[in-house]
């Protein structure tokens, strides 16, 4: 790739539509707050915690993930996690993000739901004062959980619904299909929220079909395995269906064996409103412009399919009509210039 195409996309304004915040938490970081509660760890340093993200599988990842955010206790430690996400978003030119959390990682361990979306709040309020950059909350549901535990996490979220812009769907997808979800997600609906869902990480094109017809999503968190679907993918272009991809993470997690196999690029060509996103990027190697930079060098991306890539983010975010078209004229502007 030239140097000027890889300059154009680190500061193409973008939005980031699917990062879980717990994984962004960096080595250090856990380290650090680790000490700060006196958590022991299971690693005696950062290089051995490190040398321990050799994933196989999405659950191999979750394993590690989960037990990472076990250092998360105080308001504090929510916002100081996400205040290091927003400074490296920032610095890739983000301009809104919507970011995952799951509080039953931490309720399960005690912590109060008010002291999550508290900490976070604060997180984004900040962003937006200091770096102008609009960030929004999905409060996810582990999938891995019963249903009535994700009702008993949406009524414990009630409080603070003004914080919270709509719910998702993640953890362990294989065995778990979205219908299991179907009286959460509707209640959610009823309360005004977003929804969105994991769907087609690992799992069969079966549960995109139902992640859009019985929980009735907005957007597609990864959905790859929509190509394996052709009457899906004509339902995903005609429909203008979001998909939230993660390339880095799907490398990572084995979903495709290098960059160069991802479909990424097919879907785009199809038509598909694909969007690129870092998923945990403090897991799977990088945040959300090594994301792009290096799908755009493996599949060869020309100037035109990343302007698409950043306009689609733009277009699938959760975002008032005025709001899109600032950010729309935002990069228009920078395509202008640039
Ligand atoms: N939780 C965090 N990252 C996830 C992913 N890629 N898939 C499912 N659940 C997750
Ligand atoms: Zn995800």
């Amino acid at each position: 790739m030239s140097n000027e195409l890889a300059e154009f996309i680190r500061a193409i304004p973008k939005a980031e539509l699917h990062i879980h915040i717990e994984g962004s938490l960096e080595p250090a970081l856990i380290f650090a707050l680790a000490q700060r509660n006196g958590i022991a760890l299971a690693y005696s340093s950062v290089e051995a915690l490190r040398a321990a993200y050799a994933f196989t599988n999405l659950q191999s990842f979750l394993d590690i993930y989960y037990a990472g955010a076990s250092v998360l206790i105080t308001e504090q430690d929510f916002h100081d996690m996400a205040w290091a996400y927003f400074e490296r978003a920032h610095a890739d030119h983000v301009i809104h993000a919507e970011l995952f959390f799951d509080p039953q990682t931490h309720t399960e361990r005690g912590v109060d739901i008010g002291v999550v979306i508290r900490g976070l709040k604060r997180a984004c309020d900040a962003a937006r004062t200091q770096f102008g950059l609009r960030a929004r909350l999905i409060l996810c549901f582990l999938r891995h959980l019963s249903e009535a535990e994700a009702i008993a996490t949406l009524d414990a979220a009630k409080p603070y619904l003004a914080d919270i812009i709509g719910v998702g769907l993640d953890s362990s997808e294989l065995g778990h299909p979205p219908e299991k979800f179907t009286r959460v997600f509707a209640m959610a609906r009823e309360l005004g929220l977003h929804v969105v869902a994991h769907a087609g990480e690992e799992g069969p094109p079966e549960y995109i079909w139902s992640a859009l017809d019985v929980l009735q999503v907005e957007r597609i968190d990864h959905g790859v395995r929509s190509i394996q679907d052709e009457r899906l993918m004509q339902r995903l272009i005609a429909s203008g269906m979001a998909l939230t991809v993660c390339p880095l993470s799907n490398i990572k997690l084995c979903v495709f064996q290098q960059l160069g196999e991802h479909n990424l690029k097919r879907m785009l060509e199809r038509g598909v409103r694909v969007t690129i996103n870092s998923d945990d990027p403090a897991y799977f190697g990088g945040y959300l412009n090594e994301n792009y930079l290096e799908t755009a060098a493996a599949l060869d991306l020309d100037r035109d399919q990343i302007i698409q890539l950043a306009r689609n983010s733009i277009e699938a975010a959760f975002t008032t009509t005025s709001e899109r078209r600032a950010d729309l004229d935002t990069l228009a502007a920078y395509c202008m210039k640039a």
